[in-house]
């Protein structure tokens, strides 16, 4: 099967004319595909990589992992292009995701005679593109780059985005781009390889997107969520195939809708997106992000429920598919005192307000922009709620819309 999707975008540069001013105007626009590919052993993926990389100094990026599972199958594309790409193994983990890697990668493209025309190539997760983005965005102020997503987060969320970004100690992403890439070539079947972990990383994702935007998708994974996960998105095949290739579309088109954050700072896949980055940090990044994205929007999910903003049966019901993935709601570090720091810095991050994406059914969303009816104990008897549940003996399933008013009434008797 073959998909493409692409984005375009704009993104306009001026300084108002005035009387005894000249001005400059400068846009920049851009566009790229996502291309999904049956395998890596595949003329398409050898075509694809031909096209954009032959007649170019290349720089590959590869994770040792991927390195050590994927190289020698990679090398067969790579040794067909014109020019011998350099290649460099970097250990790409949350911690060392840092202005140092960045640093690392610009180094090896010197060493690799990477000019304006040259080309980095990201081969791994989530946190290898954003490395490798933020390190092309750099080199010589700007040079093309290219993804080629191993990972199930990276196949629908961080590999087809717009954006690369580095932690500066506990700030999630506080240094990073927006630096589109020239093309980017999915191809689900390095996902065979992949940890239970990192497919279950990669489902929170999709069910965050898909439960506020996208009841279709959400229904599909809700159907074949045990299959999907045991054959690390090999089977069904054709349910794999459509979960993986709408989660990309959905996620483009948000994109494309504001691809720089400009027009908006409400953006529906910032859902699960608030608390997690704080709950990462505070955990020193040993809750993965996929991880801290279900339990954010479980708990968004529960408070829009209490809120009366969705019904509790749509609440419960991503809830439950949360759980039935086997991802978790709740953590030991997720109080009172994180929420409140995590709508502060959402508030410096998102113009004054919090933004906070809830779901008000399934595939719908709205945005909470003030935190004045999120009083302490809502937020409290919510987490509480979460702890509960996700203690509960063989917890997935046994959740009734009762036992979420009966929580519900008892946090607003608290107020
Ligand atoms: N830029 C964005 O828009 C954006 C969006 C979402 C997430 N992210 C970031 O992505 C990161 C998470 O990415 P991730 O979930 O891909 O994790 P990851 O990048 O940490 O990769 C996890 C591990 O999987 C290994 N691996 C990769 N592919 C493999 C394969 N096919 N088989 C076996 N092992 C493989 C890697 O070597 C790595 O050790 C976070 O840092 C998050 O902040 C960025």
């Amino acid at each position: 099967m073959k998909a493409t999707q692409s984005v375009s975008s704009t993104n306009p540069f001026s300084v108002a004319a005035q009387e005894s001013e000249l001005s400059l105007e400068a846009s920049r626009s851009s566009r790229y595909a996502v291309e999904i590919i049956d395998d890596i052993c595949s003329a398409s993926f050898e075509r694809w990589i031909h096209a954009h990389l032959n007649g170019h100094r290349v720089l590959v990026v590869m994770t040792p992992t991927v390195y050590r599972l994927y190289s020698e199958r990679l090398s067969a594309c790579w040794s067909a292009l014109d020019v011998e790409p350099r290649l460099f193994v970097l250990a790409c983990t949350e911690t060392t995701k840092t202005i140092d890697a960045v640093m690392d990668v610009c180094r090896q493209a010197s060493m690799a005679d990477i000019d304006r025309r040259g080309i980095l190539v990201s081969v791994g997760g989530g946190v290898c593109s954003d490395i490798v983005s933020l390190a092309a965005s750099l080199l010589r102020r700007g040079v093309s780059h290219v993804r080629i997503p191993t990972t199930l987060i990276g196949q629908v969320d961080a590999g087809i985005g717009l954006k690369g970004g580095v932690n500066l100690g506990a700030l999630k992403s506080y240094i990073g781009c927006f630096y589109p890439p020239k093309a980017v070539a999915v191809i689900p079947t390095f996902l065979q390889t992949l940890g239970e972990d990192g497919i279950l990383q990669g489902i929170a994702e999709i069910v965050k997107l898909a439960s506020v935007c996208d009841k279709e998708l959400f229904e599909d994974v809700e159907a074949a969520i045990a299959t999907l996960t045991r054959s690390r998105f090999q089977e069904p095949q054709r349910v794999a195939r459509t979960v993986i290739a709408r989660s990309i579309s959905g996620m483009l088109a948000q994109l494309g809708e504001n691809p720089f954050e400009t027009s908006t700072l409400e953006r529906a896949v910032d859902f699960g997106h608030t608390l997690s980055h704080p709950l990462e940090a505070a955990t020193n990044y040993r809750l993965h992000h996929g991880f801290a994205v279900a339990i954010d929007v479980a708990f968004s999910a529960i408070l829009a429920s209490r809120l009366s903003l969705i019904s509790e049966q749509d609440a419960l019901r991503i809830v439950r598919l949360l759980v039935n993935a086997g991802l978790p709601i709740y953590h030991g570090r997720l109080d009172g005192s994180l929420v409140e720091h995590a709508f502060d810095a959402a508030m410096a991050h998102r113009g004054g307000a919090i933004n906070l994406v809830v779901p008000t059914s399934i595939g719908q969303h709205t945005f909470i922009r003030h935190t004045n009816h999120l009083s302490m104990t809502l937020i409290r008897d919510t987490i509480g709620w979460l702890e509960n549940e996700s203690r509960r003996k063989g917890g997935s399933c046994q959740w009734t819309a009762d036992s979420v008013k009966k929580a519900a009434i008892a946090a607003q008797s608290d107020q």
